[in-house]
């Protein structure tokens, strides 16, 4: 057995969905010191977050597709959602980022170059410019210098075209939408379905937004209340690659919180700022998945955390890392699985074409076996036959 292989609680008590119908009223445990805080805050509250068991209540592995259908629609758009759920995602991902007048819009990157026709608008030509973001700097176009109003006049299209030609078909079908129109929509698809629709909602460069006036944690949290998402049962997970904005986050609203690990050696850009020392490499370590089990549930590493890659770029052997979080309460959603070759590890590409499929389930395979709770894919049905193979041996 690999390091890290022996299931979870939730994975011993989630069987399927029918299973897991069975057992897991019994199998719900609530992080201890988040309940109730809500009701003593208040707030607006439409009561859309529904009447669910929270998240270990999800199937184990969780499948959250990532960006929505990204393997096959452009990325963040409504028709992304919509397919993502018609696949059978478990969850759905968000990247937020604002806009000028402070309303969230649904987009990875705040440069807005490569994912919308901004180039073929003439009167935004002179909105083009140069920045520095999280220390990176960027030319394009960026929504933060863009009204709501004049980002809805733009058209979302496929970020990678070169490798998902495919997906180009759908260029200019959809706006850039916004967070509440994906808490309605969500509403709405939860009524027609008759099932909760699970988010997973990422803030985007919080340290760098609140410095332009524009912090996300409240205007998300505002949003959380008012479409009942804001406690600790409710249909939502929030992430972030930086630990403060997820305390930040703790403090606002009750719901499940994932703090993001990108590369060992990487610093998460509010430590940066802060003059904090930290590593990723510090924060996987048991002490540090205390400190994250301090104020979140779980942790969202870089697939290459969880199985490292060797230097052909083949996987290796597990780190210990999910029996060390396990071993702090804290489940794992690790990033990002995709079909291409060009996104697997080398041992699992077939063929010589980049854009070509590989023996995805192979790798996914592997990454599940480690015990992971969850995996974000770019390949809502790939990844759910992967996880269904996978419960079935379990
Ligand atoms: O949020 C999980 C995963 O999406 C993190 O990577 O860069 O795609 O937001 P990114
Ligand atoms: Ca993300």
């Amino acid at each position: 057995m690999t390091q890290g292989a022996q299931p979870s609680p939730a994975r011993r008590s989630v069987l399927g969905a029918a299973g897991a119908a069975a057992v897991l009223g019994a199998a719900t445990v609530l992080p201890a010191g988040t309940a109730h805080a809500d009701e003593a805050r208040g707030g607006e509250n439409r009561g859309g977050g529904g009447h669910g068991r929270g998240y270990r209540s999800l199937p184990v592995p969780t499948v959250i597709a990532h960006r929505g259908a990204s393997g096959y629609r452009p990325e963040h758009t409504l028709g992304s959602y919509r397919h993502a759920l018609d696949l059978g995602a478990h969850v759905i991902e968000q990247d937020l980022v604002p806009t000028r007048d402070g309303h969230l819009v649904c987009r990875h990157e705040n440069d807005i170059t490569g994912t919308t026709d901004v180039a073929d608008h003439p009167d935004f030509a002179s909105r083009k410019t140069t920045k520095s973001v999280d220390g990176t700097s960027l030319t394009g176009w960026f929504t933060e210098d863009f009204t709501l109003a004049e980002l809805k006049t733009l058209r979302a299209k496929e970020r990678i075209p070169g490798t998902r030609q495919e997906n180009t078909l759908y260029d200019g079908r959809w706006t850039i939408p916004t967070f509440e129109e994906v808490l309605r929509w969500a509403e709405e698809e939860g009524r027609r379905r008759g099932r909760e629709i699970w988010l997973h909602v990422e803030t985007k460069h919080p340290t760098y937004f609140r410095g332009l006036g524009l912090g996300l944690e409240e205007r998300l949290a505002r949003l959380l209340r008012r479409y009942g998402r804001h406690r600790a049962h409710s249909p939502v997970f929030l992430q972030s690659f930086e630990p403060s904005s997820i305390q930040r986050l703790a403090k606002l609203v009750d719901s499940p919180r994932v703090v993001l690990l990108s590369g060992a050696g990487s610093r998460p850009w509010d430590f940066v700022q802060a003059g904090d020392p930290r590593t990723v490499a510090d924060l996987v370590t048991p002490a540090g998945l205390r400190w994250i089990a301090s104020y979140a549930q779980g942790i969202g590493p870089t697939l290459d955390l969880v199985i490292p890659k060797d230097a052909s770029g083949r996987l290796g052997t597990p780190t210990a890392l999910v029996r060390d979080a396990h071993a702090e309460g804290l489940i794992l959603h690790p990033y990002t699985h995709r079909n291409e070759n060009a996104f697997l590890p080398a041992d699992f590409r077939r063929g010589t074409d980049p854009n070509a499929y590989g023996d995805s389930f192979g790798a996914l395979k592997r990454y599940l076996e480690t015990g992971i709770d969850g995996i974000f894919s770019d390949n809502t049905d790939t990844a759910l036959l992967a996880a269904a193979d996978f419960t079935a041996r379990d």
